[in-house]
């Protein structure tokens, strides 16, 4: 059965990104936040984006009310239940997911549904766990931004089914247009196990004084042809986000080169998560 209704458990950054794409794409989106400020902020973020590509001209004003149309920013969680398919976007703390996958076990009702997860640092395996269905659980990796980024890693914990997961790969690639990798159940998956230790690695450069931080993003842009520097990407990722990677791909493999640099600590202890906060390496106001 084709994935006609989606669900989204988290509004943020990720989470709105997601449903926008998904939206964009023809597909029935519930979006769901803790409380209605969270799920308005949520709403007003989606909406900002649309309206800002319908100036640009990127979508026509049919598409543009076509998505407002197919999306609900709701409080009530027990509207995931006829749900098909439910991504969850929310905090990395182990604890609240492995909650929220017990909940939504017992909420989702619709017949075969999938329950992914967008998490970039906790196994999925300890996610599937959590509940009564762990082969129907699948890790479905958008990048940041989500509506910018093709890719989507479709992560296989040991007990997701070929059927879960190709069933999931083949909504983002045919129905969302994404490009789609197929990843084992490891710590950072294919993308972070590579992205994220240069970016350590820049913020060690940085923290020791060794060249300046607008020196180390111009260095990369302009001699290694990325399309921004690893400090303005880790303000774009977020650092809370950052941290989280680090330290599963620290508890997974045990090598320093994986361990959170003192610095990105001592930032996310600030509040200094990057553009989301308004300040990280650079000043966002
Ligand atoms: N949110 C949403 N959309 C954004 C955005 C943001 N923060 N920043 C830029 N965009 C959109 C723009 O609206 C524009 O869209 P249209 O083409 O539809 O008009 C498009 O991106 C290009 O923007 P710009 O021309 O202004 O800027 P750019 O050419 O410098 O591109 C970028 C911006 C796409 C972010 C580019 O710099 C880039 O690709 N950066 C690298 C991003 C990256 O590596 N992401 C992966 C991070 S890893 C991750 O997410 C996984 C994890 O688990 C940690």
């Amino acid at each position: 059965m084709g994935i006609e209704r989606v669900g989204i458990v988290g509004g943020g950054q990720m989470g709105a990104g997601i449903a926008e794409v998904c939206a964009k794409a023809g597909v029935d989106v519930i979006v769901h936040e803790i409380n209605d400020d969270l799920a308005d902020a949520a709403e007003a973020r989606v909406l900002k984006s649309l309206n800002r590509a319908l100036e640009k001209g990127k979508l026509d004003d049919a598409a543009h009310d076509d998505a407002v149309r197919l999306m609900r920013f709701e409080s009530d969680i027990f509207l995931m239940a006829d749900r098909q398919l439910v991504i969850e976007a929310i905090v990395e703390d182990e604890r609240i997911k492995t909650e929220l996958f017990d909940r939504l076990d017992r909420i989702v009702t619709a017949e075969d549904a999938i329950l992914a997860s967008n998490t970039s640092s906790i196994p999925l395996t300890r996610i599937g766990r959590a509940t009564r269905r762990p082969g129907s659980v699948v890790g479905m990796h958008f990048f940041n931004p989500a509506t910018v980024m093709p890719l989507v890693e479709i992560v296989h914990s040991v007990a997701t089914t070929e059927e879960t997961a190709a069933r999931a790969a083949e909504f983002a690639s045919d129905v969302l247009g994404k490009v789609v990798v197929h990843t084992k159940d490891r710590a950072g998956f294919i993308v972070n196990l590579l992205l994220c230790p240069y970016i350590f690695e820049a913020i060690r450069m940085y923290e020791s004084g060794f060249a300046s931080k607008e020196d180390i993003d111009a260095a990369m842009v302009n001699g290694a042809g990325y399309p921004m520097g690893p400090l303005t990407l880790a303000d774009l990722i977020g650092n809370d986000v950052m941290l989280a990677v680090a330290n599963s791909l620290h508890e997974e493999y045990g090598e320093p080169r994986y361990a959170a640099p003192p610095l990105l600590k001592r930032m996310v202890e600030a509040g200094m998560l990057g553009r989301k906060t308004g300040k990280g390496f650079y000043d966002y106001e």
